[in-house]
């Protein structure tokens, strides 16, 4: 299943031959439980940009990708790796990003800036976050998938797609949960995708809570194995949000934006005129032409990536929860947030913007390889690196000092330890 991981393995296995692994695992989750259906206790009915739009540029907001605009859409070539997150992916399709999927966090702040309006400090986080959990902090290298190889053996460098429970979560939007997928962290969920689909025929954040609340539910009933933790437990409801806020198209009648399901299958790769016929085509990410991005104005933020993730747990309580099923599906226990941080945090601290971002900042923090190396020059350490790369932002939204995570807290959640295995 590791497709996009290694070169060899693409140029031998063309994609049919591959597809019938996928499909099967794919129909023995059909047969699983499905969650009673539930409302929230209200909606929001905020625009796709979350915040009121500042205005609309057409100038500076459409994505040119057209043929000649050095943006075209290209297939990944041998070689090249493509991971879980559709943004990347088709930023990596359209050359926003290196099309052989490893970057450093300068082209990923210039990338994403220029994709989607993505806010500088949020591509510095995310991308730092990358290159310390799975990546090669003395080339400052990360991949948007499987491994590479690191200037210095110390680093893991697995990519993102290797950091399960750390980075990548259960309860995704629409890839399945690793332990159901014999460790894969990418498997394409038909069942997921059909039923975000017919959530709505425009979407908007409302939708993607009730979809956030619906694959939680979901893994809980089914995946014994179902954990969330500090950081990986907010990344995967952030990234519901993700899709609204970063593949809605813009325009002057509709300066809040609007995603319609043309734009959302190009986006998530995936043909085919409704449920029964949808084909997921793996790693075919794509921007559309005549699309327009985000305003600059309302580049979207870190501080406003927990607010949204805690609107979406105040519409559905139960989004957000740290904790995990105990080894039998539906077993969920959660552990407080205060215990884990020393009192430091709560999850009413994420309606607050700074320190939602100070949460995330912290968090990201505690499942950091172990790793000391003179390479790494005064700093000497994967987390003193991190530290000094994230102090900045740390300071700007003025965060309190690290809290001592309570990682023993865990042991009793099998899915903890559960090692994902990569795409
Ligand atoms: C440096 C920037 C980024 C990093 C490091 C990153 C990383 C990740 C990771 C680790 C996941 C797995 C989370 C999970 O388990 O659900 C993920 C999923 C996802 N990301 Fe990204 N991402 C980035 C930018 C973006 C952008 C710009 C978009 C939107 C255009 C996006 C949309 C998504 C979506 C929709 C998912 C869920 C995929 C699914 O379940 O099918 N991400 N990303
Ligand atoms: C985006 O919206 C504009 C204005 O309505 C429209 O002309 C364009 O075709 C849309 N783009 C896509 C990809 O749907």
């Amino acid at each position: 299943m590791r497709l996009f991981t290694a070169s060899v393995v693409l140029s031998l296995l063309p994609f049919t031959t591959a597809w019938p692994n996928v499909m099967e695992m794919d129909r023995q989750l059909k047969k699983r439980e499905e969650p009673p259906p539930r409302d929230p206790l209200f909606k929001s009915g905020r625009p796709n940009t979350g915040l009121p739009a500042l205005g609309f540029n057409a100038e500076e907001q459409l994505v040119n990708v057209a043929s000649g605009s050095g943006h075209e859409f290209q297939s990944p070539r041998t070689g090249d790796i493509r991971g879980q997150c559709p943004g990347l992916n088709a930023a990596a399709n359209h050359n926003f990003i290196p099309r052989n999927g490893l970057l450093t966090t300068a082209q990923t702040i210039q990338g994403l800036g220029d994709a989607y309006n993505m806010s500088p400090d949020l591509a510095l986080f995310l991308a730092v976050v990358s290159t310390a959990l799975a990546g090669d902090p003395v080339s400052n290298r990360w991949s948007i998938g499987g491994n590479f190889t690191p200037t210095v053996p110390i680093f893991p460098a697995n990519g993102i797609a290797g950091t399960h429970n750390q980075y990548e979560g259960d309860a995704s939007i629409v890839r399945g949960d690793a332990y159901l997928n014999g460790g894969s962290v990418g498997v394409f969920q038909m069942r997921s995708w059909e039923h975000l689909y017919q959530l709505a025929e425009t979407y908007t954040l409302d939708d993607v809570a009730a979809q956030s609340d619906y694959v939680t539910r979901w893994s809980i009933l089914n995946n014994p194995y179902y954990f969330s933790a500090p950081f990986s437990g907010l990344v995967a409801p952030a990234a519901h949000n993700f899709v609204i806020h970063f593949m809605s198209n813009h325009s002057a009648e509709n300066p809040g934006g609007f995603l319609s399901r043309e734009v959302l299958k190009s986006f998530f790769a995936v043909t085919g005129d409704g449920p029964g016929n949808f084909v997921h085509n793996r790693g075919q990410e794509r921007i559309p032409e005549n699309w327009y991005k985000r305003p600059l104005a309302n580049a979207y933020n870190l501080p406003e990536v927990g607010v949204d993730v805690n609107i979406n747990n105040l519409m559905y309580p139960g989004i957000v929860r740290i904790g995990g099923n105990t080894g039998i599906t539906d077993s969920f226990a959660g552990v407080d947030l205060t215990d884990l941080t020393g009192g430091v945090f709560n999850t009413a601290d994420l309606a607050d913007g700074n320190k939602a971002a100070c949460f995330l900042l912290q968090a990201s923090l505690a499942g950091l390889p172990d790793i000391s190396n003179p390479l790494l020059g005064a700093v000497g350490s994967v987390l003193g690196w991190t530290t000094q790369q994230l102090g900045p932002l740390s300071s700007k939204f003025g965060c309190p000092p690290l809290a001592n995570f309570d990682n023993q807290l865990f042991n009793p959640f099998p899915g903890a330890s559960f090692k994902g295995s990569g795409n």
